[in-house]
């Protein structure tokens, strides 16, 4: 580890490079001078600020020897081995999130610091945050969110009588500090200065040579809060609800996550949900072998209940071992990462990638019901999200969601398909159906700063406005709490209390049946090559280019499908599905000519005469004619 002053230098050569990157011409738009002290958050430093030696987050290899097993379908201690298949495990390592690193440091100079903060917790802590492009991580930060990290988790709020009295001292240190940290998200996490391992457990005996204990914290969704709000910090809210640069060199003036721009809101969608409030009966879809089946934490669903051991030494069987799957959505990375190490066996383990990967399809295959009806001339579809956040959360770069419905004839040939996806050519017909995503981007100053073109961007550092965000909200939704925490919906509209979504679609001519189909995607194809075009500094957007079409180009995951008969399509034109096509069928076409997003909802698909997915001159001409007559 370096000591305080070397840290305290290389943090100011640091400060004086950012100034000096600002003042360099770069090709197409410059980088926003920001520093280190615009992306300052509370909780244990690196540089150890709050006076105490700090032991080295260690590696998950010192924890294997007891908390591995693995011989399945009889036999597996479900701790190292699923935590090693996990997103987590590989956070530091993940080649999207080194393309996306660069491109943050290029358009935001050191703010690579924060992202290392929570994909590499021990690099971080370590000092080995900088340079910011990540290059100073050694092979065991690689491990991302560690074991050892964890496990030395403090909760920041001090609750006497239930909290370990070891933390109430760690405690102290950061508020004599003056950064122990008010709230929970943006990585603002506390650390047990010494080794030690917090866990679930009253009775665990102790083999480890260090302090284990209790810890209320680690069963709460409170320790995922920590990292599970990703906010900037260069931002700060304004009264009108925009968000502006921060003074260059400046803390953010409250250091409160919700007056600054949200990136990621996935613990406050939850908490804001009825998962926090009641619990909600999932029937044993989610949970493994909890005892109510009732749904509460991130652990309930994310660290499911196993009935086993969760050490090789101590036989201790337990009803309720979490395994440590940590299974969300991404079912792509693990192939690229399998594809990138293909001789680190030891850390990029192909078993235990592909176990997730079945883990993570069981995810999304029930993170969602489809109920299809037929309705006259329309089929509805909805989407019922049954996660503990928004459906989908988190990431926001290029993740979606979408329904694909194949409309077919009486032999079963396909009349027409709304959202097609090309597997080959890795594009989807977006326009004409419904995709469930969030779009950051650039507002007219931050555009004019920078000069990327004001709208939505991939630019992650720098996005300072939110252009959609239609992805369906869970149980409890409210619009007033999801507005207090940044997360209200943008360019849709859900009822408080909806988590579902409806989208109708217009049964086209000669269709008698529809396969109506929902798909996941880890990444878009503009976002890869995004981040491939727009890298001027290192080749971390080619490596995951290459990846990615060796890979299958982050294929779409199936998440639900259902088949709908005997349908009846309507004539083209009769909007209403009267049977007649009048002035009143008019007056709806006129709503659809307005814009693409009111299509689907108003049955405007009656329109699509030629049945190419919009609606345009062409079809009404068709419509003249009809109502014209022979
Ligand atoms: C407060 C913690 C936190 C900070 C700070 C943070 N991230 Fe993340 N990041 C996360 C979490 C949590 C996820 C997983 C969310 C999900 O999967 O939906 C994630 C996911 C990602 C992914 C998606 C990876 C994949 O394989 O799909 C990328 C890329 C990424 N982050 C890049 C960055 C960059 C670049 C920065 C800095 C500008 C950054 N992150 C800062 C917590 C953080
Ligand atoms: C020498 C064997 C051994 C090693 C090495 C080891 N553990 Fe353990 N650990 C155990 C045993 C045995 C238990 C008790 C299991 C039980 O009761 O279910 C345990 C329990 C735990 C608990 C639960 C504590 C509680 O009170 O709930 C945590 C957390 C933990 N270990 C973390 C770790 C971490 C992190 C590492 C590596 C840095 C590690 N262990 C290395 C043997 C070991
Ligand atoms: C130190 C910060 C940190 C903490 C604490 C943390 N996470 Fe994460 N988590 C991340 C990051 C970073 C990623 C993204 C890794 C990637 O994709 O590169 C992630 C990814 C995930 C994913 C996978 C998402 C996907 O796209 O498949 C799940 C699920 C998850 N975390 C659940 C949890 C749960 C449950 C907890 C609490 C027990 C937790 N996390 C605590 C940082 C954290
Ligand atoms: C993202 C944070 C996180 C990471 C990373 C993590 N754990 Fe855990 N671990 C938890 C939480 C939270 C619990 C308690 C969950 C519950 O009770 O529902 C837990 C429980 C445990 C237990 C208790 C089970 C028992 O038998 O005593 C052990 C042991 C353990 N973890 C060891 C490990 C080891 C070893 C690793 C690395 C291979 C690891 N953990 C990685 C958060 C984490
Ligand atoms: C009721 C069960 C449930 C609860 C509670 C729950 N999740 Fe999830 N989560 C899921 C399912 C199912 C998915 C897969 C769908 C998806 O990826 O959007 C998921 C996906 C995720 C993802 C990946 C999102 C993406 O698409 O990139 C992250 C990250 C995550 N959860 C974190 C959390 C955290 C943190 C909490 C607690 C604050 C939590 N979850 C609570 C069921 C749950």
């Amino acid at each position: 580890m370096l000591a305080s002053a070397d840290l305290a230098r290389l943090r100011a050569s640091f400060l004086a490079a950012a100034v000096v990157a600002s003042l360099c011409a770069r090709a197409g738009y410059g980088q926003v001078p920001t520093t280190l002290d615009n992306f300052f958050f509370p909780g244990t430093q690196p540089d150890a600020s709050n006076g105490v030696d700090f032991d080295p987050i260690i590696s998950a290899d010192n924890c294997r020897g007891c908390h591995e097993a693995y011989n399945p379908p009889d036999l597996e201690y479900p701790i190292y081995s699923r935590w090693a298949g996990s997103m987590m495990a590989h956070a530091a390592r993940d080649p999207l999130f080194h393309a996306c690193l660069a491109i943050a440091n290029q358009d935001a100079s050191v703010s690579g610091d924060l992202c290392i903060r929570c994909h590499s917790p021990g690099g971080w802590l370590g000092g080995r945050s900088l340079p910011t492009d990540g290059s100073a991580l050694r092979d065991e930060d690689m491990e991302g969110v560690t074991c050892n990290f964890c496990h030395r988790g403090v909760d920041p709020v001090f609750k006497p009588g239930i909290s370990p009295p070891e933390d109430q001292p760690i405690l102290d240190a950061l508020a004599k500090a003056g950064v122990l940290p008010t709230q929970l998200g943006n990585g603002s996490y506390v650390v047990d200065p010494f080794d030690s391992r917090r866990g679930p457990y009253t009775d665990a005996p102790n083999y480890h040579g260090v302090d284990t204990m209790y810890s209320p914290f680690h069963v709460a969704s409170d320790q995922c809060g920590t990292c599970h709000d990703v906010s900037n910090p260069a931002f700060a809210r304004q009264p009108d609800g925009s968000y502006a640069l921060n003074a260059l060199g400046m803390e953010h003036p409250t250091l409160d996550k919700y007056d600054m721009f949200p990136l990621e809101r996935t613990f406050s969608e939850w908490a804001n949900s009825t998962y926090a409030t009641l619990g909600v009966q999932a029937n044993g879809v989610f949970g493994g072998n909890h005892p109510t089946g009732v749904m509460r934490t991130c652990q309930d669903c994310h660290m499911p209940d196993t009935f086993t051991y969760g050490c090789v030494f101590e036989n201790l069987e337990r009803p309720d071992i979490p395994a440590h799957d940590f299974n969300g959505g991404n079912v792509w990375m693990q192939d690229v990462l399998m594809s990138l190490y293909p001789d680190d066996y030891e850390h990029v383990d192909p078993y235990y990638l592909s176990d997730s990967q079945d883990r993570t399809r069981y995810m999304l295959q029930n993170a969602a019901t489809l109920e299809v009806t037929n309705e006259g001339c329309n089929i509805r579809v909805r989407v019922v999200n049954e996660t503990g956040h928004k459906l989908p959360t988190g990431y926001p770069e290029g993740r979606r969601m979408w329904i694909t419905v194949e409309f077919r004839d009486d032999v079963l040939s396909t009349v027409v398909e709304r959202g097609a996806y090309d597997f080959d050519l890795a594009d989807l017909t977006a326009a004409d159906t419904k995709v469930y995503e969030a779009k950051l981007g650039v507002d007219a100053a931050v555009a004019q700063a920078s000069g990327i073109p004001e709208g939505p961007s991939f630019h992650f550092a720098i996005n300072n406005k939110y252009y959609k965000d239609n992805r369906i909200p869970p149980r409890g939704f409210t619009n007033a709490a999801f507005a207090a925490v940044q997360a209200a919906p943008v360019s849709a509209a859900y009822a408080d209390g909806q988590y579902w979504d409806d989208t109708v679609f217009r049964i086209p001519p000669g269709a008698t049946s529809a396969v109506v189909t929902l798909y996941y995607q880890t990444a878009s194809k503009e976002y890869i090559t995004f981040l491939r075009d727009a890298n001027i500094t290192n080749d971390a957007g080619d490596v995951l280019y290459e990846q990615w079409e060796l890979t299958g180009k982050s294929p779409p995951v199936l998440m639900r499908e259902t088949v709908v008969q005997s349908l009846v399509a309507a004539a083209p034109c009769d909007a209403d599905c009267d049977a007649s096509i009048t002035l009143y069928d008019y007056h709806l076409m006129a709503e659809c000519v307005k814009g693409p997003g009111e299509r689907l909802s108003l049955g405007c698909e009656a329109f699509d005469t030629d049945l190419d997915g919009d609606i345009d001159l062409h079809d009404f001409d068709y419509y003249q004619r009809w109502i014209e007559g022979p």
